[in-house]
């Protein structure tokens, strides 16, 4: 249990207050009438991700974001964004996370993060830091709580390299350093994430020490291609075989895990423990029961929402622009791949921490016993 509770921190490092608890009962309904008995629900998706837009202002080696652009164009009118927000605050959903391509790049992120303040929504942020700076006091006043910034390496020139863009470092460095020094009450809290690849796993415990002198909080997750094309992670293996493990490399990725978790406690749970089965065994993960269709749902930059950016098996199921929230939600096309997912039919595995509730959930021992959520093998 208190490991489940320090994974979900390292996830999700929001103050745990009355909010969780809410968030927990909700959940439950949800589960209730989504998971046991696939009927419409009250409740709204407790997590939500807004994929604000694919356009970057990095290169990222093993990003595919400048392709997905060109075929999710950005296409929601700004009245139906707000309204949208609206929709999702008062639905009652609990955390919604933006990311892209490069969020700080949108030009109504802080419009929409406002509105859903105005509910009590809890907001984060994923970003590559090199608008931070220039951004900093429109974060700061937005009271975002969460800001996730993504730095794969202790060295300037190395994470530089990946990213495509040469000063990168110092400069989310410098925003990091800004907003630390004027924000209030530890609003918003800064977390760095790194993409855990074959060049830098020999260094992973130098980089999270590093990271720790100047971030809140740290996480990592292990890198990943061939996802649906509309996602970042679509990249082939074949392009990226430099940042990617071998199955030769096995016995080198098993070792640094257990010196990652030898060195570093709070990286002792399933998700991290399971990496190399992940990349070498994958079979075996894949009686990991998926519960993405029962807790949260996705908005791209051309209004579609999807539940799932790895599978091509699961199309969008409405779009903002014709359907409300809870629309789409309680949908015929929703309840379609619910059933299919509940009945454990959908045969994929994803390890981004986007969908890591579901490694966590595996590890939950009550679950195993309910037939209805029983592990399949
Ligand atoms: C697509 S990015 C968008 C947000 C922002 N542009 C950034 O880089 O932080 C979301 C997260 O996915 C990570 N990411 C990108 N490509 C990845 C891959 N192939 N495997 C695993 N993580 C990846 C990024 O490092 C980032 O933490
Ligand atoms: S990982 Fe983030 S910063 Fe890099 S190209 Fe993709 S969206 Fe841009």
């Amino acid at each position: 249990m208190r490991k489940g509770q320090d994974f979900l921190k390292k996830v999700f490092p929001f103050d745990i207050d009355i909010t969780a608890v809410r968030f927990g009962f909700a959940s439950f309904i949800n589960v209730l009438y989504t998971r046991l008995f696939n009927i419409a629900s009250p409740k709204a998706p407790p997590l939500l991700t807004w994929i604000t837009t694919f356009d970057c202002n990095a290169y990222c080696k093993f990003c595919a974001t400048h392709k997905v652009k060109h075929s999710c164009q950005e296409s929601v009118p700004y009245e139906k964004l707000i309204k949208t927000a609206h929709e999702i605050g008062k639905a009652g959903t609990f955390v919604v996370g933006f990311s892209g391509g490069e969020v700080l790049m949108c030009h109504y992120l802080f419009d929409v993060i406002k509105v859903l303040h105005s509910y009590g929504v809890k907001t984060y942020i994923v970003t590559n830091g090199l608008l931070l700076r220039e951004k900093a006091d429109e974060i700061l006043q937005s009271k975002v709580e969460l800001v996730v910034v993504s730095i794969d390496s202790s060295t300037a020139e190395e994470h530089d390299n990946f990213r495509g863009f040469p000063g990168l470092y110092e400069i989310l460095r410098d925003g990091i350093q800004y907003i630390k020094s004027k924000r209030e009450n530890s609003v918003p809290l800064i977390k760095a994430t790194t993409i855990l690849n074959k060049k830098n796993i020999p260094k992973i415990n130098v980089i999270l020490d590093d990271l720790k002198a100047f971030t809140d909080t740290q996480s990592l997750q292990p890198i990943v291609t061939g996802y649906h094309e509309n996602s970042p992670h679509s990249k082939a293996e074949e392009g990226i075989t430099s940042f990617m493990f071998q199955p030769e490399d096995r016995p080198q990725l098993q070792h640094y895990i257990n010196e990652l978790i030898k060195n570093h406690p709070d990286f002792n749970s399933y998700y991290f423990r399971q990496i190399p089965t992940y990349y070498f065994d994958r079979e075996r993960l894949l009686e990991i029961q998926c519960w993405s269709p029962f807790f949260r749902m996705m908005i791209m930059p051309n209004g579609d929402v999807v539940h799932c950016l790895a599978n091509p098996k699961y199309p969008p199921i409405g779009n903002i622009k014709d359907s409300t929230i809870m629309e789409i939600w309680n949908s015929r096309e929703m309840f379609r791949q619910r059933e299919e997912i509940r009945l454990h039919k959908n045969n994929c595995i994803c390890w981004t921490q986007d969908a890591s509730f579901n490694q966590l959930i595996h590890n939950i021992p009550l679950f195993n016993r309910i037939p209805v959520f029983k592990k399949h093998k």
